[in-house]
C-alpha cells in the first residue's frame, strides 16, 4: 500500500493543480481495486461544531471551518461519488446550530450521507436532526463496498431520561470533553441487532466499511473516546476478511488494528484536540502512534486540522492526511506487521520536535 496507483497519481497531479487543496479540512477517499474501472473517491468532513451566539451571530471561526470545507469539495477533481459528514454538525444542538449547518451543507453538490454527533444528539434526542438528515443508523452498497453508518453516541436509558431536569442541561452535561457528569457512549442492542441482520446479507469477502462518530474501541473514558459496548460491536465485523471504522469526535490523528478491523480517525474542521495523556497525564488506552499528531504549533488554532485522501485497496487502507499549515502524513497499513503505521515518521530523528512557547 505504500505505493499509489495511476489513478492516485492522476488525482494528486489534479489536485496539486488547483493548489489550495492542502490547506483544506476535508477528507478525500479513494477506493482502489484491482479493476480500475471500479475506483472511486467520496469526501469526508467532520466535527463543525457550528455555535450560536444570539439571532443570526454564530462562531465565525467554526463557520469558515466549514465553508471552506464545503467550497473545496465542490471543487475536486475527480469529483467524488458522495460526500460523509461525521456528526457534531452542531454544537449544542439546537435548531438555529442545526438549520445553519444543514445549509452550509446543502451547498455541497453531492449526495451527502450524516454521521449522529452527541452534539447534534443530546438536545432533543436526534429529533431535529432527523427531520433534516434521515434516520440515525443505516447502511447502503456502492460499487462493491457495504458502508454502514451506526449513531455510537447512545448512553444509558437513566442518564439520557432521568437523571437531568431539563434537555438543556443534559445537552451540556454531554458537551463538556472531560466533565465527570458525562456517561460512557455505546450503541446500544438495538442498533447492534440491526448491524447484526445487515451484516447477514454481506458476503465474507466484501470490504466493509463503517462510519461512526465515537470510536468503536477503548481510547479513554474520561473524556469519551470510547465506545461501551465496543466489543460487542467488533465481535460482528470480525468475521468479515476486510473492515474499516472510520470515525471523528477525537480532532486528532488516531490508528488502530484490532483482529481483522482497522481503526482510522478523521480530522475536524473545527479544532484540534491535544492527546488525552498529554493532558491529564492519565492512563489512556491509546494504541502506540509512533508520531501522534505532529502538531507543530499549538498556539494556531487551525495547526492540526486538515483534510485525507483515504485508498482502500484489497479493503486495507492507507490515509493520506494532508494537515493545515503542517507536513503532511500517510498512515498505510503495513502487511508485515499486520497494523496502521505512520510511513513517513517511522525514525525517530525524522519527526518533528514539539515547538516550545514561552
Ligand atoms: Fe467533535
Ligand atoms: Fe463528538
Amino acid at each position: 500500500m505504500s505505493e499509489f496507483r495511476p489513478t492516485r497519481r492522476e488525482f494528486i497531479k489534479s489536485a496539486g493543480a488547483l493548489g489550495v487543496l492542502s490547506a483544506l479540512p476535508v477528507s478525500v477517499v479513494e477506493l482502489a481495486f484491482a479493476d480500475p474501472q471500479k475506483n472511486f473517491t467520496f469526501a469526508y468532513i467532520s466535527d463543525a461544531h457550528i455555535q450560536h451566539i444570539k439571532g443570526t451571530e454564530f462562531v465565525r471561526n467554526w463557520d469558515r471551518g466549514l465553508i471552506r470545507a464545503v467550497a473545496e469539495t465542490n471543487l475536486l477533481q475527480p469529483k467524488p461519488d458522495f460526500v460523509m459528514f461525521g456528526g457534531d454538525l452542531a454544537q449544542l444542538g439546537t435548531k438555529p446550530e442545526l438549520d445553519h449547518g444543514a445549509e452550509m451543507l446543502s451547498k455541497l453538490e453531492y449526495e451527502v450521507h450524516c454521521v449522529m454527533g452527541e452534539h447534534d444528539y443530546y438536545l432533543d434526542l436526534g429529533a431535529y436532526w432527523s427531520e433534516l438528515f434521515g434516520p440515525h443508523y443505516y447502511s447502503w452498497d456502492h460499487k462493491g463496498v457495504h458502508f454502514v453508518v451506526l449513531n455510537s453516541i447512545l448512553t444509558y436509558d437513566e442518564w439520557t431520561h432521568e437523571r437531568w431536569p431539563t434537555a438543556e442541561q443534559r445537552m451540556l452535561e454531554m458537551a463538556g470533553l472531560d466533565n465527570p457528569n458525562g456517561s460512557p457512549f455505546m450503541v446500544g442492542e438495538e442498533q447492534r441487532t440491526w448491524l447484526r441482520q445487515d451484516l447477514a446479507k454481506v458476503k465474507r469477502g466484501t470490504p466493509v466499511v463503517v462510519f461512526s462518530h465515537s470510536p468503536i474501541q477503548k481510547i479513554y473514558k474520561g473524556w469519551n473516546f470510547w465506545t461501551e459496548d465496543a466489543e460487542q460491536v467488533q465481535a460482528l465485523l470480525q468475521p468479515f476478511k476486510n473492515v474499516t471504522v472510520v470515525y471523528g469526535h477525537v480532532h486528532q490523528i488516531q490508528y488502530n488494528q484490532i483482529g481483522n478491523i482497522s481503526f482510522h480517525a478523521v480530522m475536524a474542521t473545527a479544532w484540534p484536540w491535544p492527546y488525552p495523556q498529554s493532558y491529564a497525564q492519565a492512563k489512556s488506552n491509546l494504541p502506540k502512534l509512533t508520531v501522534p499528531m505532529n502538531r507543530a504549533d499549538p498556539f494556531f488554532e487551525r495547526d492540526a486540522t486538515g483534510w485525507q485522501f483515504i485508498d482502500i485497496d484489497s479493503g486495507r487502507v492507507a490515509m493520506h492526511y494532508n494537515l493545515y499549515n503542517n507536513t503532511n502524513r500517510t498512515v498505510a497499513f503495513n502487511r508485515k506487521t499486520g497494523q496502521p503505521e505512520d510511513s513517513a515518521y517511522q525514525a525517530a530523528d525524522s519527526r518533528i520536535a514539539p515547538q516550545i512557547h514561552y
